[in-house]
């Protein structure tokens, strides 16, 4: 979208396109590639003529763009929605879109009783198409979450100094806690030339700081550039491709899965001087036993190599991670594992969850065994000790700097 359309669009101009400077508050729960998703939707109104809403009071549209991966986040999306619903008597249009509506499908209609739209992550781009039908009706479109990714070139940006570029999206991991894989479709990466055009585009409106998203950046397989013989282009050289892009200074990527981190990403990490040395790694348990229940396809041995592999690979690396607590079976000795893996490996940050059973996954077919206090008290316990953690780390470095 070009500066023009864009501050024609704020100022509610476009007055003769479909949206007639009608008023949509967009609100975005969950990760980043929904924040990104996000952009693509607004990007995609403001094209039309419609105007961002910064509250709801006023607003024409209610657009919520949601998250599944925990049942607490689809929760909080829902009631918010419901007290909208129930604040406003005004006649607005009602969506959900994103993962929490693929995953609940026409269910929402029954908890949400004035939405007019639940609309599946495969279906964004088709959002002012179904606002324009919406008023008086219920659509629920859910089809194509194996859709090729939308192409995003167009789409409006939030922040002037960093931009989120999809280069895949969906999975193939099947983890067995995770909704990922059956609300966001099979993994597919977007072509090399494409994601290349966008950073270049990005860089052009001045963009220097970009972070790449993907379900498992490290199985990134795009179609290469000037491919006559159906040749791919794997993370490492995408890195490598965007770190020669002249303009861009700093490059980040997320999230990287342990089965396939090696020390050619890692070496890539040190060489290219664009690349933010920082590496998200989710552990998620460090007990064999759970690991395997979880099908995470690698150990803690394993991971302990990875670790240790990255931190001399890459000189002052940032090292975080995602742990899950409380997953089916979970036992005291299990949970001590994890306790001794964050003890050895002493992570820079740790994003540290209760296990929610998420309908429709393996481990939902399991008995939700760990109690809720025990769920509660031992994710206190990780908290506490990554908390402590940090703070060493801190007082480290801060004592380094002082000489
Ligand atoms: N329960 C708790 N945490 C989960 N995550 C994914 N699915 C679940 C679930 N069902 C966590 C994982 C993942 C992060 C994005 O969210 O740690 O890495
Ligand atoms: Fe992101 Fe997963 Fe939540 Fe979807 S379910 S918004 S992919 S974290």
């Amino acid at each position: 979208m070009s500066e023009k359309e864009r501050n024609d669009a704020k100022k509610g101009e476009n007055k003769d396109k479909p949206g007639h400077g009608k008023r949509i508050l967009l609100r975005t729960f969950g990760c980043q590639m929904n924040e990104r998703d996000s952009e693509f939707i607004a990007g995609l109104f403001l094209k039309r003529g419609y105007r961002l809403a910064d509250s709801p009071d006023g607003a024409d549209i209610i657009l919520f763009n949601t998250c599944s991966v925990r049942e607490h986040a689809e929760k909080r999306a829902i009631s918010s929605m419901g007290q909208l619903m129930h604040k406003y008597e005004d006649k607005k249009i009602y969506a959900v879109a994103g993962c929490a509506a693929q995953a609940l499908k026409e269910k929402l209609f029954k908890q949400l009783p004035k939405l007019n739209i639940v609309c599946g992550t495969g279906e964004i781009a088709r959002l002012p198409e179904l606002v324009k039908e919406a008023p008086g009706r219920r659509i629920a479109a859910l089809d194509g979450i194996d859709a090729p990714l939308p192409e995003s070139s167009l789409s409006y940006r939030t922040s002037k100094n960093h931009a989120y570029v999809s280069i895949m999206r969906g999975c193939d991991n099947f983890c067995s806690y995770c909704i990922v894989p059956y609300v966001r479709g099979r993994e597919r990466s977007r072509r090399e030339g494409d994601i290349i055009n966008e950073i270049r585009d990005l860089v052009a409106g001045g963009i220097t700081d970009i972070t790449l998203l993907g379900q498992n950046v490290n199985s990134y397989k795009g179609i290469a550039r000037n491919d006559g013989e159906g040749k791919t282009c794997n993370f490492v050289r995408l890195l490598t491709i965007i770190n020669g892009v002249e303009g861009m200074e700093k490059i980040r990527f997320m999230t990287s899965h342990p089965k396939d981190a090696n020390n050619e990403l890692f070496k890539a990490v040190r060489e290219l001087d664009k690349v933010v040395k920082h590496l998200h790694l989710p552990l998620q348990s460090g007990s064999d036993r759970i690991l395997r229940l979880m099908n995470r396809g690698y150990t803690a041995e394993k991971y302990l190599g990875l670790a240790a592999g990255a931190r001399k690979i890459v000189p002052g690396l940032r090292f975080t991670t995602d742990i899950i607590t409380g997953f089916p079976t979970e036992k005291e000795k299990d949970f001590e594992d994890t306790l001794r893996m964050m003890k050895k490996i002493k992570f820079d940050f740790a994003y540290i969850f209760k296990y929610s059973p998420r309908p429709g996954t393996t481990a939902a077919k399991l008995e939700d065994d760990v109690p809720e206090d025990v769920k509660k008290r031992n994710h206190r316990a990780l908290l506490d000790l990554q908390k402590e953690i940090s703070r060493r780390k801190n007082e480290k470095n801060c004592r380094h700097s002082r000489v």
